[in-house]
């Protein structure tokens, strides 16, 4: 018969397995006793400083003190806030330089664009419907009166904004080298924007829009070439039926066929050619060193330091 406490044999393997086992669950439930207290206490420290919780943590993946180099990553470890250059020449961000204008531009575009998905779930581009929607809006849809002033108000304050805009870009000098393309860019997207405000003027189809829509597309006759009353039309083929005019209103008259292509223009065609131009504006920005600014790039911690230089000997 073999010894059962013999290590060698069956039973005593069995045995030797069994305590090593037992010794282990031992340890392990020791081991949660401290554990638990201890993780428990780290969970609720963590509560009390959100910064310190795995979930804070496994977003924001920099410390929060704030260093230069923090701010720094804050802003490249961001995917909206990398879109912006991590320093910047403090002046050249001043409001009494830039005005905001840009900025102001662009959100200004951001909420007519979002109002204007809105208008699209309640208007139909038709002339029985398109006045009749309209009314809708202003008098039965729940908010629907003051979504279209958001909408109107957005545009023509659009319109202003990106004038201003270029007057300040003319008047700080900022179309010179190294902007010249980015003022280019820039005439590109006067010209989209005041075609938006154009063809979303039809839109409504009240008297308003279709006068202005027939004074505008009027004009389109006298174009060279392309308008068969303008320069060298008529040399060129150029009729009432044929001509630029004809090819915006989608015939020679102001109706159905206007409405629909101004709305596909000014909902569809016209917003992603802006949008694309508006990234490679942005870009340009950064790519052509920031905001033009009156001076060099100082960080805010060495804003309160005394300045080198001959000018601070003087001082
Ligand atoms: C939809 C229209 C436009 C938008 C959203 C827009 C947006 C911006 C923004 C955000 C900036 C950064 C500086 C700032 O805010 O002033 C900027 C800079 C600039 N924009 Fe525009 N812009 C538009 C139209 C124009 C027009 C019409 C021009 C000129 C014809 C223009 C020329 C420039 C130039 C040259 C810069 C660089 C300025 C500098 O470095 O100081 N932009 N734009």
């Amino acid at each position: 018969m073999a010894d059962e406490n013999n290590p060698n044999g069956k039973n005593g393997n069995k045995v030797g397995v069994l305590e090593k086992v037992t010794t282990g669950v031992k340890e392990d439930i020791q081991a949660l006793k401290t554990d638990i207290p201890t993780k428990a206490k780290e969970q609720i420290e963590g509560l009390k400083d959100p910064t310190k919780t795995q979930v804070y943590t496994s977003i924001f993946r920099h410390k929060h003190d704030d260093t230069p180099r923090n701010r720094a990553l804050g802003v490249l470890s961001n995917v909206f806030l990398h879109l912006h250059p991590a320093k910047i020449n403090r002046d050249a961000v001043r409001y009494s330089y830039t005005w905001g204008m840009g900025g102001i531009t662009f959100y200004l575009f951001i909420i007519l664009t979002y109002t204007g998905v809105l208008l699209m779930f309640y208007y139909h581009p038709s002339k029985v419907q398109a006045f009749r929607d309209v009314l809708y809006l202003e008098h039965d849809v729940p908010f629907g009166k003051i979504l279209r002033n958001m909408h109107r108000w957005a545009a023509h304050l659009m319109v202003i904004g990106v004038w201003l805009h270029m007057f300040r870009v003319f008047l700080t000098g900022s179309y010179k080298k190294p902007r010249e393309f980015n003022w280019n860019i820039g005439v590109l997207l006067l010209v989209f924007t005041l075609l938006l405000s154009f063809t979303g003027y039809l839109l409504p189809d009240d008297q308003l829009g279709f006068w202005a829509v027939t004074v505008g597309t009027n004009m389109a006759r006298a174009t060279p070439l392309l308008g068969h009353e303008g320069p060298f039309g008529s040399m060129l083929g150029m009729t009432p039926y044929n001509d630029v005019r004809f090819g915006l209103l989608g015939g020679s008259i102001v109706d159905a066929n206007a409405l629909l292509r101004s709305y596909i223009w000014h909902c569809i065609g016209i917003p992603i050619v802006a949008s694309i131009l508006m990234i490679v504006h942005f870009w340009r920005v950064r790519k052509d060193g920031g905001i033009s600014g009156p001076a060099p790039v100082m960080l805010e911690a060495e804003a309160d330091k005394p300045r080198r230089g001959p000018k601070a000997a003087g001082e």
